[in-house]
């Protein structure tokens, strides 16, 4: 999803100055090492803990019934959680047991009665939380910090939103949302000492060997997000690893003069469609240097938008397309067969009738509803928004760059070499009946007329330049990392850190200074119970003894220390 600060307003989905520390290692192996003595037989955790220091991570992602979102099964403390992965997004936040309203009592939720050791308020619960999505659903509550686990991968006090209200409603027992996007989108970043996200804590501690992330979305929905590392289950050579720069924002209005990462955002090129090629027509012309189009890929928003002009003119290209929502919705014959490809200056990365279908309207079930769909201009000039629909295409990898030496960039393994068409109408209308329900919708009688949008004023300062590919002093990985990926001259890193998982069995190879070790181990994380501690009955006030205050207080005390004096 698109999480849109304020200024950001977007469409029809869940739209969705601290310096980097070095120093902060030593909290986390004070607090690693208290994990160590129950490492055994923890049935509510997903991994056991590990009892060496991993520097990557690998767990499972599923498509939720809705096909709304992918989700990852977590562990905050010590009780686990799915919560819906986004790149839209950079705020991490879990439903709480101070939400009782009907959405909040069908999901697992964080018991706050349980006091788990590794919970720490922050300014006695009053730093407000607060994200709204453009649909008009929010999530509120307050910030606070914990331990938090992504495969096996601990930042020990990430803050988080502790959500106490809700309208935002998942399925599949989903409890929040995991935000992989830049410190500049968070929330929690601007409003809470130390309220660096997730990622953004893993690379800027040193916790992954190289600060780097892959997601890897199949068409029958499942994947992997693999953290510090590539996948190499899906990678077979990393040389044909497609990189591009990602594009930085420059401030808002006087702020300051300098550009920063915000988005997972690249210049789109060309789109092609049934042989032809397109050129997208930006929003803003005067933003990037050579008036490109910008694509955010966003995991957590199920399909794909884009301007309505360049929207109409794909659907030009296709016969028997017509606007069948005054919303930006166009519907296709559902035998149609042409290829639908985006390209960001190198190959094509080409969608199946499959991929961009939606399914057949309920009223008319040889007519289907497709992706993209036009929205409305945003004031952050966004133009394509390419989730899950076009994810499933393409293996992709984040890397988030390196303070003072790398610039983030995104790498891109086409999935099959397939850009010509390779499915026939049998292929798709079987795939329909096995998979989806045809879409509730009514089908509009007449011809409509295209919506009509007002572009507003955009929100950057364009008197600073932000260049694809610009380094910057602060907010990524740590600079005590040595560069990989290199510069898009010479974009060819002969070794990335890789990790593997296998249906039972977690293999991490990772690389160290030129040295490989391999380990094996069983994952859990399908075992998990959701929300509730082990060995807690929900209800009993606690059943851990909360470690003494002096621990405690020494222990916050030392991150308030490291981190100011980094
Ligand atoms: C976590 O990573 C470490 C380091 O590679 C490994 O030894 C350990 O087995 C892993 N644990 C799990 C449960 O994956
Ligand atoms: C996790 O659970 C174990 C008991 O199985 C408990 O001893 C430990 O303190 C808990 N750790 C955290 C981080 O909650
Ligand atoms: C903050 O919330 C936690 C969790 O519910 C609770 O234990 C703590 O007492 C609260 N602090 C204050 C000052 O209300
Ligand atoms: C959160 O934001 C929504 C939408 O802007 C608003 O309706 C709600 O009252 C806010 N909640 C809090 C606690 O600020
Ligand atoms: C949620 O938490 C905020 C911040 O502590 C508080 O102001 C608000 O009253 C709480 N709302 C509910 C419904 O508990
Ligand atoms: C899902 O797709 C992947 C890749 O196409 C394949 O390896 C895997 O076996 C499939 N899983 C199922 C359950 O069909
Ligand atoms: C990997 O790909 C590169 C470039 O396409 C090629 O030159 C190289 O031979 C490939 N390596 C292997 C092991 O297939
Ligand atoms: C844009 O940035 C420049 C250079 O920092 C500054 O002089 C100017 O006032 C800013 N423009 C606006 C509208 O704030
Ligand atoms: C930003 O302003 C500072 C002084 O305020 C100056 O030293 C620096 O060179 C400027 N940076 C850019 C990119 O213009
Ligand atoms: C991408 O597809 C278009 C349209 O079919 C074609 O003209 C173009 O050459 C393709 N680009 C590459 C790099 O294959
Ligand atoms: C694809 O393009 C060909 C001509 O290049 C055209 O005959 C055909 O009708 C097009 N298919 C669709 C579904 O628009
Ligand atoms: C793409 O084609 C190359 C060479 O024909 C082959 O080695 C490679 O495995 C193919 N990749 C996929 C994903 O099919």
């Amino acid at each position: 999803m698109l999480l849109l600060t304020v200024l950001f307003i977007s469409l029809t989905t869940l739209f969705g100055c601290v310096a980097s520390s070095s120093s902060p290692r030593y909290v986390v192996d004070v607090r690693r090492s208290r994990g160590l003595a129950h490492r055994q037989n923890i049935a509510g955790v997903m991994l056991d803990s590990p009892n060496d220091v991993p520097g990557a991570g690998i767990t499972r992602l599923v498509l939720a019934s809705d096909h709304s979102s992918y989700y990852a099964t977590i562990a905050a403390g010590n009780i686990s959680f799915r919560l819906a992965v986004d790149t839209g997004s950079s705020d991490m936040f879990i439903t709480s047991t101070d939400c009782s309203s009907t959405i909040c009592r069908s999901i697992p939720r964080y018991p706050l009665k349980y006091q788990s050791p590794t919970f720490a308020s922050l300014d006695g619960n009053t730093t407000v939380f607060n994200v709204s999505y453009a649909d008009g659903t929010y999530s509120s509550g307050y910030v606070a910090r914990e331990s938090v686990r992504v495969a096996n991968l601990t930042v020990p006090d990430q803050a988080f939103g502790v959500v106490n209200e809700t309208t935002v409603s998942f399925t599949d027992r989903i409890s929040g949302v995991l935000g992989f996007g830049f410190p500049r989108l968070s929330r929690i970043y601007h409003t809470a000492v130390h309220g660096t996200p997730f990622f953004s804590s893993l690379a800027q501690q040193g916790i992954v060997d190289y600060p780097i992330f892959g997601i890897y979305l199949t068409r029958n929905s499942t994947g992997t997000l693999s953290l510090g590392a590539i996948d190499s289950g899906v990678v077979g050579n990393i040389s044909n690893i497609e990189w591009h720069y990602v594009v930085p924002f420059a401030p808002e209005g006087a702020l300051n003069n300098v550009s920063s990462y915000l988005y997972w955002t690249l210049e789109l090129s060309s789109i092609s469609v049934n042989g032809t090629s397109i050129t997208p027509k930006p929003t803003y012309s005067s933003v990037t240097p050579d008036a490109s189009s910008l694509a955010l890929l966003d995991v957590g928003t199920p399909g794909i938008y884009g301007p309505y002009d360049d929207v109409a003119n794909i659907y030009s290209l296709i016969r028997g397309s017509r606007l069948v929502d005054p919303n930006g919705q166009w519907a296709v014959p559902c035998d149609t067969l042409v290829t639908m490809s985006f390209s960001f200056g190198g190959q094509n990365f080409t969608l199946q009738p499959i991929d961009y279908m939606i399914g057949p309207a309920s009223g008319n079930p040889n007519i289907c509803l497709t992706w993209p769909r036009a929205s409305q201009p945003t004031p952050d000039g966004i133009d394509w928004q390419l989730g899950a629909a076009f994810l499933r295409s393409v293996y992709t990898i984040y890397s988030y760059g390196i303070n003072t030496k790398e610039a983030p960039v995104i790498g891109f393994y086409a999935l099959s070499n397939q850009t010509t068409l390779q499915q026939d109408s049998t292929f798709v209308s079987s795939f329909f009946s096995a998979n989806t329900a045809t879409i509730a919708t009514i089908l509009p009688n007449s011809l409509l007329s295209p919506p009509s949008y007002t572009t507003p004023p955009y929100a950057f300062n364009t008197s600073v330049t932000a260049e694809p590919g610009q380094i910057v002093l602060s907010e990524l990985g740590t600079s005590t990392y040595s560069p990989m990926i290199g510069t898009m001259a010479t974009p060819q890193p002969a070794v990335v850190p890789l990790v593997t998982l296998s249906p039972n069995v977690v293999t991490l190879i990772v690389t160290n200074n030129g040295g490989i070790s391999t380990s094996v181990s069983t994952a859990q994380d399908n075992q998990a119970t959701l929300g509730i501690p082990y060995g807690w009955r929900s209800g009993s006030v606690k059943r851990y003894a909360v470690p003494s205050l002096v621990t405690t207080t020494l222990l916050l005390l030392l991150s308030f220390v490291t981190f100011s004096i980094s």
